[in-house]
């Protein structure tokens, strides 16, 4: 049988990881991150002082270096050549720089290609990101798109940041996801968008559980 795909896409701080997560969990199928993918090799790059704009230079690294993503109850592991890189990930620097990565044509092909790659390993599968339903997996069986006011979404951010015991100021948080939406949805590259045939969802006044459950019953319906 044809593995099944389920697409939740939607900018920073929707929910997007949560639910998708569990949703994943729920059905027993396979997760994947993208935004992970993509903040990984940011993470790889500055470390070895790659200047992010030298996309044959970064590409490079992808090739050589080790990533694996690995689903827990916390959230997705990430593993740079066997070192836990799940936190170090996540740091505003790594925010801050990624979406250089991201408007990348080659290093998005590169991902991209990784995407399929573990698609066609992982059996049924839910994978979030900004371009999984409108360009990487455009005949999956159930598209999302997540959304939520700005507001709302800075206020998640600063709690999960504030959460992982980083020091957080709400203005701040709320223009570096204002800044980050604006790149995602303009670049030439991918932007994102909302699927034409994707179902909306607004997370801005219910909870991760309830948007789950929307999900969780209309993937039941449509399957
Ligand atoms: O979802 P997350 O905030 O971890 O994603 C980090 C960044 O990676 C996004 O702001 C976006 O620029 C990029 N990204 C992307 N395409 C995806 C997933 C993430 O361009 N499928």
């Amino acid at each position: 049988m044809k593995s099944r795909i389920v697409t939740i896409d939607g900018p920073a701080g929707s929910g997007k990881s949560t639910v998708s997560r569990e949703l994943a969990r729920r059905l027993g199928w396979s997760f994947l991150d993208t935004g992970a993918m993509y903040r990984a090799l940011a993470y790889a790059a500055a470390e070895e002082g790659q200047d992010l704009g030298d996309e044959k230079g970064v590409a490079e690294i992808a090739g050589r270096q080790n990533f694996e993503f690995t689903p827990s109850s916390e959230g997705i592991k990430v593993f740079l050549d066997r070192r836990d890189i799940s936190k170090e990930i996540r740091s505003p620097e790594v925010t801050a720089s990624v979406s250089r990565i991201a408007s990348s044509v080659v290093l998005r092909r590169l991902l991209v290609e990784m995407q399929r790659d573990f698609a066609q390993k992982a059996g049924d599968m839910v994978t979030e990101g900004r371009d999984q339903g409108s360009v990487v997996f455009p005949d999956a069986d159930v598209k999302f798109y997540l959304d939520a006011g700005v507001k709302i979404r800075a206020q998640r951010r600063a709690a999960e940041l504030e959460a992982s015991g980083q020091r957080v100021d709400i203005q701040d948080v709320m223009k570096a996801i204002e800044k980050r939406d604006l790149a995602d949805k303009s670049r030439e590259a991918a932007p994102l968008v909302c699927p034409e045939d994707a179902i909306v969802i607004d997370s801005s006044n219910i909870s991760a559980e309830q948007v789950t459950e929307r999900m969780l019953s209309a993937v039941k319906e449509i399957i």
